[in-house]
């Protein structure tokens, strides 16, 4: 029998209990052993709940436990998940997480003590939530140079931004119905604002280029200055908005973003709707990879947290292998990206044309049905910086989100 302990009995920590039984003939055949929940750490008590007998309120009762060999942090934030992580890898535990806080801000150092504890760290649901993505990045593409990482990696504003596309909702309802499926965090403001979209691809790209890419760093934006009306021009233009996270090797280094963008059906995420996310990686060799699936949600998030249980059990005696190091990556000035712009302005375009075709001469000018006293333009690609330079020289700007 191999006992594990979970801290935390949220929706995460309920959903790896729920999916432990659910299958747990197939699930302790794959890992070698019968998987036995001994603890779980909380500060509530859950009476009538099948771990009534397992709370425990004191993480010491578990770190000193030496029948505890699989800790499982699904609490979120960064302390005291941090230290009792640290705590149960330098104990020679092994950890699972989703929690991508973490990972984000001290996933180079969990590695690292890992490494030298002969323990092992490994975080599948922090990215992506159901999807295999972070197996991949350090086995399957470890023969190739990757090039881009571009992802639809919040499930919590994909599912807000395909609502408000196809139901025309205002953004409080369509969020207010995300936290009702129990896809956002507990403060949304880390989705709608970006910010978990940026540690999401700050993980991935620290593990496309095996160096700390700090999420500090990462330009990012939300989509909480999307509106009805944003959508109404991209139905004219048969483009869809979309929350993307992206991380592009250019002449300059890496670039890093986070933003709304606007893409066509030629764009392979195009069709990645609700709240599932995508992910593009493009390799020097291998081309063009997609994966989809479940971005976000109980049990989708606890399949990847167990996968990675039933991965440590296997390695109790190998440390697995991931190529992150704590030495920082710098990255490039995103000035330095190449993008179309779509530019809303004030005014109707018999007015406007001259203006807008001296600092944008290639940009078409478009007019939405039933939106008065404004009008848009869309350029064709263009560095940032060239960008920011010709809009100066236009006023009464609305809006400018980027076109992929
Ligand atoms: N709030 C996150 C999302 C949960 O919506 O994607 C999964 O990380």
């Amino acid at each position: 029998m191999i006992n594990i302990a979970i801290l935390g009995y949220g929706t995460i920590g309920s959903g790896v209990v729920e999916v432990i039984d659910t299958n747990k003939d197939s699930i302790s055949a794959r890992a070698g052993d019968t998987i036995n929940v001994k603890y779980v750490l909380d500060l509530r008590d859950f009476p009538g709940s099948p771990v009534e007998d397992k709370i425990v309120h004191d993480y010491n009762i578990i770190l000193n436990d030496p029948e505890i060999k699989v800790v499982v942090e699904v609490m979120g934030g960064v302390e005291p998940a941090f230290t009792f992580v640290r705590d149960a890898l330098v104990k020679g535990k092994s950890v699972a997480t989703s929690n991508k806080a973490l990972v984000a801000k001290h996933g180079a150092e969990l590695l690292q003590i890992a490494r030298e504890n002969g323990s092992n760290f490994l975080f599948e649901a922090s990215v992506g939530g159901g999807i295999p993505i972070i197996r991949p990045m350090y086995s399957s593409f470890t023969a190739d140079e990757i090039l881009e990482i571009t992802g639809i990696l919040n499930g919590t504003t994909n599912y807000m931004l395909t609502k408000m596309a196809g139901e025309g909702l205002e953004f409080d309802e369509v969020l207010k119905q995300a936290q009702d499926h129990g896809y956002a965090e507990k403060d949304p403001t880390a989705d709608v604002e970006g910010y978990d979209a940026c540690r999401k691809i700050a993980i991935l790209t620290s593990l496309m280029c095996g160096r700390q890419v700090d999420f500090e760093d990462i330009y990012t934006e939300g989509i909480t200055g999307i509106e009805a009306t944003d959508f109404k021009y991209a139905k004219v233009i048969n483009k869809s908005i979309k929350l993307f996270a992206t991380s592009k090797v250019t002449d300059a280094g890496i670039v890093s973003m986070v933003s709304p963008v606007l893409i066509g059906p030629e764009h392979p995420l195009f069709s990645v709707n609700d709240v599932f996310n995508g992910i593009l990686v493009k390799g020097n060799v291998l081309g063009d990879t997609m994966f989809y699936g479940s971005g976000a949600g109980k049990l989708p998030t606890a399949s990847a947290v167990v996968a990675d249980i039933v991965d440590l059990c296997k390695h109790f005696d190998r440390n697995i292998m991931m190529s992150w190091s704590k030495e920082k990556l710098t990255l490039a000035d995103r000035k330095s990206m190449h993008h179309g712009f779509f530019v809303r302005v004030k005014g109707n375009i018999g007015d406007r044309i001259e203006e807008i075709g001296k600092a944008f001469p290639k940009a078409i000018c478009i007019e939405a049905p039933g939106i008065a006293g404004e009008f848009a333009f869309v350029t064709e690609p263009m560095a940032e910086s060239e960008y920011d330079s010709k809009v100066s020289q236009i006023s009464d700007v609305i809006k400018m989100i980027r076109i992929e």
